[in-house]
């Protein structure tokens, strides 16, 4: 044994540039397979379809046309992350899903900007945060 040891530290700094744009901050990473919707990765993976969107809004089209295999998505940003979801079904209404959900009406709106205060503009399939408390 020599007196003292030696640590020899080799920090190697590897400096990331990537084409696809990173979201810093980033709670849960998703790699897009073959066949995926965004409302399937949403179904899924516990993520609201608006959250998805908002998240990755730099690379998913409105119309989620352009998922691509192999592409990294994030699912929520720390402090933000949403992981308590609904997949709308034929004949719920914001009142059924919040009720079903205990929380309410205006958390579930606050939760979901992208519903309106109709709540006519959800479709099958669709991903809704149904967090007890407001998340972002
Ligand atoms: C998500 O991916 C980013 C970019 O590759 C990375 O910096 C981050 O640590 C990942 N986060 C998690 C929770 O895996
Ligand atoms: C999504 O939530 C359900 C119900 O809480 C749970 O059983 C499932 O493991 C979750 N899936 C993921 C990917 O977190």
């Amino acid at each position: 044994m020599f007196p003292r040891s030696i640590v020899a530290v080799i920090v190697v700094a590897a400096v990331c540039s990537s084409v696809d744009a990173q979201v810093s901050n980033c709670a849960r990473n998703y790699t897009v397979v073959s066949g995926d919707t965004c409302d399937e990765i949403a179904g899924k993976e516990n993520v609201s379809s608006f959250q998805l969107a908002t998240v990755n809004k730099a690379t998913i089209n409105a119309g989620c046309t352009n998922l691509r295999a192999g592409e990294e998505l994030c699912l929520g940003i720390v402090g933000q992350d949403c992981e308590v979801t609904h997949v709308v079904a034929n004949g719920d209404t914001c009142e059924s899903i919040a009720e079903a959900a205990g929380t309410t009406l205006d958390i579930l709106l606050e939760n979901n900007p992208n519903v309106n205060s109709e709540c006519n503009n959800i479709h099958p399939g669709e991903v809704l945060c149904t967090a007890k408390d407001v998340i972002a």
